[in-house]
């Protein structure tokens, strides 16, 4: 029975949020594996729309056992805040599990990566300010506080006077700043301790024993392959691993485990925050595009940048994750545009070359051109009734990319989905 990962391929927002909750119809166990409240995955289903952040995007089925992995970090705050809103709308989160490992973010996480970001001036990356790289910082060095601290009053106690005098030393001193409470902090972080109790556990247990049961698991990564710390344009990257071998640190699996990996491709490319985009678009076509997809963060807001199919950086996706299979989205936002690009190859130092190198900056992509269908195709299912420029345009894509296209996604609704393998 298969264990999948289903991964960003590009900068984030490709749409994993829709393709999970869809496959999560026949899983068990639905397991996030790293990111924290940084991502924005948007649902569309019989239930409504829903923005989840940290929650998994199988929470919607009441069969399904969502975990939170060891490798994601936690705002208890933000996570109560959403499974209050679900609850406010009927969602049932009893089978939400959150790891004891999982790191949580402090606030001084949250102040920190605002003043350092202010402190980068125009060397910023455009982060979404929710103290993640802070609190992965915090958990390399060794001073994490982790879930399962929250709910030992003298534990955290402990811990906390030691790591708070360091932080308000920074804040006070580097940042002129005000100082934390510990009292105040210590007696927040019980309260959600208390609060989230009843779903902090041991989930590494949870995923391996509905994996020896032989039912189906599906991996949920957040942002995208590109933000990825070593294989994305850093330091222009989140602070984890979206790709897929890091669903095996993220949450106590073998990568023999894992039975396979879908990759999820936006039919062109966006990015929020700052960074390279060798096929970012400029012009009006981009600003079509914007609005007709309503690229605008989840999470922030920000308008998203727009560009092109970067086919060199999708086979550096495909290197890096070892897709078996792809899943095509947003395929029905370009239907009105008369010609579109795919970038085949870059030009840099006077070489044309088809891998990326480690500054993307200095490359010019070199484009093949293909006809626009300029028919919608919001409305079909089958992939044969999709107009031929179109399935040329994505059997291009996954030719390019070198594997099987198993989904292609026509719409945000679950159902505007054209299935060409059962995939689970
Ligand atoms: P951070 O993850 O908040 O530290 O932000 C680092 C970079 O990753 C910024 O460019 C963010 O815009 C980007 N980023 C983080 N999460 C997401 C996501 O879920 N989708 C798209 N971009 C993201």
């Amino acid at each position: 029975m298969p264990v999948m990962a289903v991964v960003g391929a590009q900068w984030g927002d490709e749409g994993k949020g829709k393709i999970v909750d869809m496959l999560a119809e026949k899983a068990s166990v639905v397991a996030r594996y790293q990111g924290g409240n940084n991502a924005g995955h948007t649902v569309i289903n019989h239930l409504g729309e829903f923005r989840l952040h940290l929650v998994p995007a199988g929470i919607f089925d009441p069969r399904v056992t969502c975990i939170i992995g060891n490798g994601v970090v936690i705002d208890p705050q933000a996570l109560i805040d959403e499974i209050d809103l679900l609850a406010s709308r009927g969602i049932s989160v009893d089978n939400l599990c959150i790891s004891e490992r999982a790191h949580a973010i402090m606030p001084y996480h949250i102040l920190l990566d605002r003043l350092e970001e202010q402190a980068r001036g125009r060397q910023s990356i455009g982060t979404t300010g929710r103290g993640i790289g802070p609190a992965y910082s915090d958990k390399v060095a060794r001073t994490g506080i982790r879930m399962g601290d929250l709910v030992d009053r003298t534990l955290l106690r402990d811990k906390l006077a030691f790591i708070l005098e360091q932080k308000n030393r920074i804040l006070t001193k580097l940042y002129d700043a005000e100082p934390l409470s510990l009292k105040e902090v210590h007696e927040r972080y019980l309260q959600y301790g208390e609060r989230l109790a009843r779903h902090i556990k041991n989930t590494t247990q949870l995923v391996q024993s509905a994996i020896a049961e032989g039912r189906n698991v599906l991996l949920e990564g957040a942002q995208g392959t590109l933000l990825d710390l070593d294989f994305g344009t850093y330091p222009y990257v989140t602070s984890s691993s979206p790709t897929s071998g890091a669903a095996c640190s993220g949450l106590g699996i073998a990568p023999t485990q894992i039975t396979c990996a879908l990759g999820v491709f936006k039919a062109y490319q966006t990015r929020v925050g700052a960074g390279p985009f060798p096929t970012e678009i400029y012009d009006e076509t981009g600003e079509m595009i914007r609005e007709l997809g309503q690229e605008y963060g989840t999470l922030t807001g920000r308008p998203r940048r727009i560009g092109w199919f970067d086919a060199v950086l999708a086979q550096h996706a495909m290197q890096v994750n070892g897709f078996k299979s792809i899943a095509i989205t947003r395929l029905d936002i370009l239907d009105t545009l008369p010609r579109l690009k795919i970038c085949v190859k870059y030009r840099f130092d006077g070489i044309e070359d088809s891998y990326p190198p480690i500054d993307l900056a200095r490359c010019e992509p070199v484009y093949e051109e293909h006809p626009g269908w300029q028919t919608p195709t919001g409305g079909i299912r089958r992939f044969d009734e999709l107009p031929q420029a179109a399935r040329s345009y994505v059997n291009r894509l996954a030719e390019l990319i070198g594997v099987n296209l198993d989904i292609v996604s026509v719409g945000a609704n679950r159902e505007q989905t054209i299935m060409l393998n059962s995939m689970l």
